[in-house]
């Protein structure tokens, strides 16, 4: 076992070559598992992030280091995978007394075992902040965000009155999700009025529950996404990944009035970081993807394991051999 900040140090040296970068970064399951997992009756989905292991008794979902933004793989960032799967680990468990969610166990440093459910197909984006693609829209002069009203004179990153939900709709894999509203997805029949409302509500709780943590380890909770499923019997729960720095911005609180009141952006610790190299490289979704030198990736994975570390107050150990093979896990 090794600290896993001191092996991505390693890997950050200049003197890495080529085939140990490639052996640190996990593409994702390798055709052997996946058909033996086919060959006992799963059903194989390849997400951007993750490979799912599909059972009717129970879902596997495999981390891989892959990384995308603006809806497109942008590269791999060695062990994030690992970092991400840990992350969860600590949120599903700290949430079990605030909602009903999908986790049962963790395998594999790569692997979460989770209850299969019917995808409730909206992402519920909840924000405790201005930020992001409606602080752009509010300052071109918007003011209603998917059925809900902003007062006049909100500046750059500031809090709201209160966390607003903006859902959107849940495109296929590598598509671009769209703003829709509560009274469009009930017309649609993605949920009724009645699963809407449990929705919201757990919603809310669970990200109240969020900032509430991440402010003992002095983050914001500025905003997240979730997605909820239907057991069974056709009880809401909980699913896919909660609170990672993938599906939320989480800003540095110490120094966040400071920079807010010298018009800077706060510190972040999230996939912004990403997004912003690559913004600053003229690339936000169209063309091909600039070339990522390697430190970047390693700044990524150091700047998500310090959230998790923080969470747990723990040094995330590895067996980095063992937490890049899967060994048999169905
Ligand atoms: N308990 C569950 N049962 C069934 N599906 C689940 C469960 N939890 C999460 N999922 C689904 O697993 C997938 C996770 O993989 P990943 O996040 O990599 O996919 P993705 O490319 O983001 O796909 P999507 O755009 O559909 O979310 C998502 O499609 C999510 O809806
Ligand atoms: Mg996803």
């Amino acid at each position: 076992m090794k600290a896993l900040a001191d092996t991505l140090k390693d890997l950050a040296a200049p003197t890495t070559s080529d085939s140990v970068w490639t052996q640190a970064c996990f593409s994702g399951s390798g055709p052997a598992d996946l058909e033996r997992w086919r060959q006992s009756g799963g059903k194989i989905y390849n997400g951007k992030v993750r490979d799912l292991v599909i059972t009717p008794q129970k879902v596997l979902m495999i981390h891989s280091d892959r990384l995308s933004a603006f809806d497109r793989f942008i590269g791999y960032v060695p062990f994030k995978g690992v970092i991400l799967t840990h992350i969860c680990r600590f949120w599903f468990d700290s949430l079990r007394q605030v909602v009903p969610n999908h986790f049962r166990s963790s395998p594999h440093d790569r692997v979460l075992e989770v209850e299969p459910l019917t995808p409730v197909k909206t992402e519920v984006v909840v924000r405790g902040y201005l930020a992001g693609s409606i602080m752009r829209a509010y300052d071109a002069g918007e003011r209603e965000f998917c059925g809900v009203k902003l007062p006049d004179g909100l500046r750059a990153y500031q809090k709201l009155p209160e966390p607003i939900i903006t859902p959107t709709t849940k495109a296929a894999a590598f598509e671009h999700d769209e703003n829709t509203n509560a009274a469009d997805l009930i017309a649609n029949g993605v949920c009724s009025a009645a699963e809407w409302q449990t929705i919201t509500t757990m919603a809310f709780r669970v990200f109240q529950h969020g900032q509430t943590v991440f402010a003992k380890a002095g983050w914001i909770l500025a905003d997240t996404k979730y997605e909820f499923g239907r057991d069974a019997s056709g009880g809401i729960k909980l699913m896919d990944e909660v609170h990672t720095p993938d599906s939320s911005r989480l800003w540095e609180s110490a120094t966040y009035a400071g920079r807010c009141s010298e018009k800077l952006a706060p510190i972040m610790l999230d996939k912004e970081n990403i997004r912003r190299f690559l913004m600053d490289q003229g690339f936000s979704g169209h063309g091909p993807v600039p070339q990522v030198p390697r430190a970047e990736f390693i700044k990524l994975a150091l700047i998500y394991l310090h959230v998790l570390e923080a969470l747990t107050g723990e040094k995330l150990q590895v067996n980095p051999t063992k937490a890049q093979t899967l060994t048999s896990i169905l």
